[in-house]
């Protein structure tokens, strides 16, 4: 038991002092709009990690506890890959999300190449969460490779922290209530652009006004799915929460998003005026939230029925034209008013977007509203953006997604 102590001692911060109050998180890098392929590589930190398939060791067997550093191991953390030798898949999870790719994402690689890299390090491969008392994160001096890591959110002093009591294993979990509180698990480093705030007051949070209009979910819940099955191999089956934490990287997350509906009214002298409507029915927040550079544009493509195409945005020389709206927070220096969806809010044109188009020259034919989303601003739109290579993971391609598609036709 006492040697456990010396695993993972309390002592806090030492590089750490002085670090700077808010970093912008890439606020002001705004990324060129030419759609060339940017240069910079996933890091490849992370691939020092043992692969815990094949590391030795006999998984969740024993109550003893034991060392889960080596002992000529001079790091204070044991790694991630080390709590991945019992909690298998929930480590796989944890390895090919965000958060384990936090400080490998050649986004923020790129982004944070130019500036402070302290400044950034402290919410991408931070402290635990317990050792600053939920409140501002401050870098790790060890172990960055592990980015957003299992001991950010478990570790309490010897222990692991948990949602369930009376639980025993080698990592001497204990209960604590603020395991399944998103206000302390998530808001630490999700509210710099409000998300946090924007379920607050919005109709999911446990305070909404009655009658509710939606029954209460929170970041926990929407963004880690339960799961049946055994914490380590050969445990028995509980009710667990998956650690994939899908988000704007992710076509089914995004498709849970929006409602899209399409409204043709006819114009004086000819034509029509075509207009979008877009309901965030799925997200607990606005739509997009956090990253200032991730966008929802809609665009308008409309074929007559005699075949001749009027606006197609796959051309490019139509394809300003054929946008009639953008949905996002905008870059803090840009001065353009920000244009993101609340909760349930059904909008059209926002900020500059009017939400329609007027064409004189429509008849009668078959016309589509297309819902696409950018990860960035550089993200460019084409045939390629029907089929994403893996819809579970947008990843930095470079091109933009069609999340929806809704078809109408107009005329008579
Ligand atoms: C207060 C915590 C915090 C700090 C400080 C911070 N970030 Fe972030 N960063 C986040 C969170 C949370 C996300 C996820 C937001 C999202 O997905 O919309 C994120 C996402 C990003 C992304 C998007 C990655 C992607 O795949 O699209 C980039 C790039 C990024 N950060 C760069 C930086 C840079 C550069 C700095 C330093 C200037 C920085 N961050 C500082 C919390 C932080
Ligand atoms: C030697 C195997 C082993 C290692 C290594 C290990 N754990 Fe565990 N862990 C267990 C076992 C066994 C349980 C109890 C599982 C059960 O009863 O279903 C457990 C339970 C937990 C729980 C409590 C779950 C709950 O529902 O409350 C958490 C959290 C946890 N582990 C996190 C970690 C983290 C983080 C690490 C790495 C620092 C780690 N574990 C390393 C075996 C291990
Ligand atoms: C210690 C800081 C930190 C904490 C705590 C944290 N996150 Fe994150 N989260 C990040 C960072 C940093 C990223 C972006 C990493 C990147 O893309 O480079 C991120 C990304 C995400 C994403 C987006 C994934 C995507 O597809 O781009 C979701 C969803 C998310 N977090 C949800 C949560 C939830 C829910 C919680 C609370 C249980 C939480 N996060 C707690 C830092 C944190
Ligand atoms: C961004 C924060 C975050 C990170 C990173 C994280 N977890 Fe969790 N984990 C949670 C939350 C929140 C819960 C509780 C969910 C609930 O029950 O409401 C949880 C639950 C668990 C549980 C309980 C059983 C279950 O399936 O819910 C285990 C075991 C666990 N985590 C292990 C790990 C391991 C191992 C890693 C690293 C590979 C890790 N966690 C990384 C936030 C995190
Ligand atoms: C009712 C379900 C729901 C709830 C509650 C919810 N989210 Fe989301 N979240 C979504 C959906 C759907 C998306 C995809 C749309 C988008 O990216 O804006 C998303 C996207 C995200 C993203 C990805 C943004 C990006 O740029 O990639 C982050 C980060 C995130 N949520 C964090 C949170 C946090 C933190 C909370 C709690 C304060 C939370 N979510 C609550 C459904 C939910």
């Amino acid at each position: 038991m006492s040697r456990l102590s010396s695993l993972w001692p309390l002592a806090v911060l030492c590089a750490l002092v002085g670090v700077g109050l808010f970093a912008g998180c890439g606020d002001e890098a705004v990324p060129t709009s030419s759609g060339d392929a940017g240069t910079s590589k996933p890091g490849d930190a992370a691939a020092t990690d043992e692969d815990p398939a094949t590391a030795d060791g006999n998984p969740g067997s024993s109550d003893d506890p034991i060392d889960l550093l080596d002992e000529d191991d001079e790091h204070r953390f044991p790694s991630a890959a080390q709590c991945g030798k019992c909690h298998v898949e929930i480590y796989k999870e944890w390895k090919e999300s965000y958060h384990g790719r936090a400080m490998s994402d050649p986004l923020f690689l790129e982004f944070s190449a130019e500036v402070n890299k302290e400044e950034c390090i402290r919410c991408h491969a931070p402290e635990p969460l317990r050792e600053v008392g939920f409140e501002t994160p401050i870098a790790r001096a060890e172990r960055r490779e592990d980015a957003v890591s299992c001991l950010t959110c478990h570790q309490v002093g010897q222990n692991v922290a948990g949602p369930s009591k009376g639980m025993t294993g080698a990592c001497q979990p204990i209960h604590d209530p603020a395991q399944t509180d998103p206000v302390k698990m998530c808001f630490i480093c999700h509210n710099q652009h409000d998300t946090g705030n924007e379920w607050m007051r919005g109709p999911y949070a446990p305070g909404a006004p009655e009658p509710r209009q939606r029954p209460e979910m929170n970041c926990i819940e929407c963004h880690m799915p339960e799961v049946e099955r055994p914490l380590v191999p050969g445990g028995p089956v509980r009710k667990g929460r998956r650690h994939t934490w899908f988000g704007g990287h992710s076509l089914y997350q995004l498709q849970k998003a929006a409602k899209l509906e399409a409204e043709v009214t006819p114009l004086d002298g000819g034509g029509f005026r075509f207009r979008a409507w877009v309901t965030n029915v799925g997200a607990g927040h606005n739509i997009p939230t956090d990253a200032r550079h991730r966008s929802f544009d809609v665009y308008v493509k409309l074929t007559e029925s005699d075949g001749t195409v009027l606006l197609d945005p796959l051309d490019f020389a139509q394809q300003a034209k054929s946008q009639v709206a953008k949905y996002r927070l905008q870059y803090r220096n840009s001065g353009l008013k920000d244009t993101q969806i609340p909760p349930l809010a059904r909008v059209s044109g926002l900020g500059r977007w009017n939400g329609y188009i007027d064409v004189p020259a429509a008849k009668k034919g078959n016309g589509e509203l297309w819902f696409v989303y950018r990860l960035t601003p550089r993200d460019v739109l084409d045939e390629r953006s029907f089929k994403p290579k893996n819809p579970h993971d947008l990843g930095n391609t470079q091109v933009a997604t069609v999340v929806d598609v809704l078809k109408f036709t107009y005329g008579e």
